[in-house]
């Protein structure tokens, strides 16, 4: 049986847009049909290369201690890798027991972690990029908003960390501009000005020019207003 990943078992992956492709998993917390146990939050859905590797170590240690506070976001946290239930039960433990990373110990992974040693999910979600490796996923990852559409997706290669600040306030951006229809500029992060959806007619145009109480325009078709943090985070946060 052929178990490498071909070029053309990973050419199709989902786009940002499409609904989360189907899957039923074995996890380190049991069995889940995903994306449907997820409605109605947000879930990030990861994958690392292998257990008892260096790199994925430190994100699993840095991603399970933010769990809690992906979690008031209304997102949960899902991982993958290629490997097998036992493998990953036993790295978990090592994680807990053993490791510390940047001030971080005894942290217990507790968000689910899937076992795909047929790599079928891995090649569903584009995971295995043959360039980088035909046995390890790179490491992706997929947003995935509550209606089971994919909203963003980043992937990194094999060597390079993630930065789970920046994944943080990729999510409440994407909640920020879902709540109230705004998007987010450079290195935007709750406080900062916001971008107001462009002008659609020359009348709108021109009274965003004329309209200075509200709005700051740098031009009829660039303008910010001010989007208190606090009412960002009551309307996304869970008490
Ligand atoms: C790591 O997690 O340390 C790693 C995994 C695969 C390739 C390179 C590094």
């Amino acid at each position: 049986m052929e178990t490498l990943a071909t070029e053309t078992e990973v050419t199709s992956m989902p786009r940002i847009g499409d609904e989360a492709p189907k899957f039923k998993a074995v996890t380190t917390q049991g069995d889940i049909n995903f994306p449907d146990d997820y409605k109605g939050e947000w879930v990030i859905l990861f994958s690392h290369p292998a257990d008892f590797t260096p790199v994925c170590t430190s994100e699993f240690i840095t991603f399970a201690n933010l769990e809690s506070k992906f979690n008031k976001a209304n997102c949960k946290l899902v991982g993958l890798s290629i490997d097998g239930l036992y493998s990953h039960i036993a790295w978990l433990r090592t994680i807990k027991d053993k490791i510390e990373f940047n001030g971080m110990k005894n942290v217990e992974v507790k968000f689910p972690l899937i076992e795909d040693i047929s790599m079928e999910i891995a090649k569903k979600y584009g995971m295995l990029q043959p360039g980088e490796s035909k046995t390890q996923a790179v490491r992706a990852v997929f947003f995935i908003d509550p209606k089971s559409t994919v909203r963003a997706i980043i992937y990194y290669p094999l060597s390079l960390g993630r930065n789970f600040d920046e994944i943080y306030r990729a999510l409440i951006a994407m909640q920020t501009a879902d709540a109230f229809n705004v998007a987010t500029p450079a290195d935007w992060n709750p406080g900062d000005d916001v971008i107001v959806s462009p002008a659609g007619s020359c009348g709108v145009a021109e009274e965003r020019m004329t309209n200075t109480d509200e709005l700051d325009c740098k031009d009829w078709f660039f303008c910010t207003k001010k989007l208190d943090k606090d009412e960002i985070l009551k309307k996304v946060l869970k008490s």
